[in-house]
Parts: C-alpha cells; structure tokens; sequence
C-alpha cells in the first residue's frame, strides 16, 4: 500500500540553507533512504545525498531524521505514523557541503593522530599467538561502520566546535580501547587517549551508545575500561616505575 509522505529535507550549502517540502509518495516496507532517492528522481535531480550499501554496512547515509542520528538507509517509514512529518536534515557536528553531505573529515585527522597496531617480533616459529578470550575482547569494537553518528552526537563537540582540536571523539576511545587491550599491541596508548585525544572531556552521557547503529556498547565496553586503566596507570607506582625505566 502506498501513501503520500509529508518529507521535508533541508538544502543548502556552506553559506546557509532552509528546510523544504518535498512532500512524496511511499510505499510499506520503505525506509527514508528511498523517499529521498524518489525525490532525487522526481522533484529535486539536484538534492546532495551520500550513501553507498543502502544495508546498513557502508556508514555513508548518516543524517538526523527528525532530530535524531540515523544511518537513512535503516530508517523504517513504518516506525512513525503515515501522517507524520519526517524531517531529514545533515549531521550537525559536521561542517555541511551540500544538502544532507556533510564534511567528516575532522574524524579522518583523528583517525591519523591514532597510532596504528604495533605488534611484536613473531614467535622463532614465526607465528604470533594470542587467547581466543583475546581475540573475542576485540570482536565489538570491530564492528564499527564508520558512521560517525557517535561522533555527531557527543554533546562535546556537538555544539563546542572549539573542542575538536582536544578531542577524538567516541568512536576512537573505542579504536583506543581496542588496540589497548590487544595483547600483541606494543603501543602504550594511554597516556595519548588521555592527553592527545581528550579522554578526560567525556563524561560518560552515553549519548554515543545510544545512537549507535551496530549496537556497540561504545561507552560501557570501551570508554569506561579505557578511562580504568588511565587511572590504574596513574596511580600505580610500578607500572609508574616501569613507565621511567622503559618496561610496560
Ligand atoms: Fe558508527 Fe557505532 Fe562506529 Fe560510532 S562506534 S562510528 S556510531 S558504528
Ligand atoms: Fe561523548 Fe559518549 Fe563520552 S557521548 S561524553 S563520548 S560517553
Ligand atoms: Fe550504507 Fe546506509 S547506505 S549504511
């Protein structure tokens, strides 16, 4: 069954823009990202959207979808009611290029700020070996899609642009917390998660667990382990030793 959707989309560019009624029709089973592919097709050649999978795994089509952080493409028409207005507008923590593209960029710096997985010399058999409770610590925290809807909705930088220089953001304490865990990784990444990447600014609203798309339980299972072993390693004086002289 069909119906007409009452679909208002914001447009414009860096220099400003409006919301607009694109009012559309839709069938059961749709999700947003297909209303605005039909006024793409129909009404508006012109309308600026990213998105790439239309499934859920590329993290392209993030927006917010009456004011909340969705990834459009698993955005069911059928959960809100067949007369309600839908309101699509960018990812506001992000500068907008065009229409619903935004520039994520900033996430890009953070990620190159983070060093990469650093493991040691193999085994004289040339294998490297880690427990499977290892392996399985590590499974969640690779499920990220690089959506950056957890990054959009960090009351942090949401509405402080000046705290981006100081802060990388959820979904990279959760890249942190990974490699940090791992026990082949060489690194020693805390006292980088606390002082370059601004660790110490969350405080722990949840907001980014709330609002991310595979369920990753960002900020129990990965923020707060994080913010335990930057304590542990404050407080400890042998680990503090062994930090002076060299050994992890
Ligand atoms: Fe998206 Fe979740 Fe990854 Fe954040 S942690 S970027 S919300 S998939
Ligand atoms: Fe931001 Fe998540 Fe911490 S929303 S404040 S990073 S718990
Ligand atoms: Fe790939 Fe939506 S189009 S996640």
């Amino acid at each position: 069954m069909s119906y007409m959707l009452k679909l208002r989309i914001w447009r414009g560019d860096a220099s400003g823009g409006e919301i607009k009624d694109y009012p559309v029709e839709v069938s059961d089973g749709e999700v947003v990202l297909d209303a605005i592919h039909r006024v793409q097709a129909s009404q508006a050649g012109d309308l600026a959207v990213r998105w790439n999978c239309k499934a859920g795994k590329c993290g392209s089509c993030s927006a917010e979808v009456n004011g909340r952080p969705r990834l459009m493409c698993m955005c069911r028409l059928s959960d809100f009611e067949e007369d309600e207005v839908i309101t699509v507008t960018p990812m506001r923590a992000f500068p907008v290029i065009r229409d619903l593209v935004t520039d994520v960029s900033y996430n890009y710096e953070k990620a190159k700020e983070l060093p990469a997985f650093a493991p040691p010399e193999r085994d004289p058999d040339g294998k490297r070996r880690m427990q499977q409770i290892d392996v399985e610590r590590g499974q969640e925290c690779r499920k990220c899609i690089e959506c950056f809807l957890c990054q959009n909705t960090c009351h942090v930088v949401r509405d402080h642009e000046d705290n981006k220089p100081a802060f990388a953001g959820p979904r990279f304490f959760l890249r942190y917390a990974e490699l940090d865990m791992h026990p082949l990784d060489t690194h020693d990444r805390r006292a980088l998660a606390q002082d370059a990447a601004g660790l110490g600014m969350c405080n722990i609203t949840k907001c980014c667990t709330e609002v991310c798309p595979e369920g990753i339980k960002i900020t129990d299972n990965a923020i707060i382990p994080l913010k335990e072993r930057v304590v542990d390693r404050k407080f400890d004086p042998l680990v503090w030793l062994g930090s002076k002289i060299g050994v992890r």
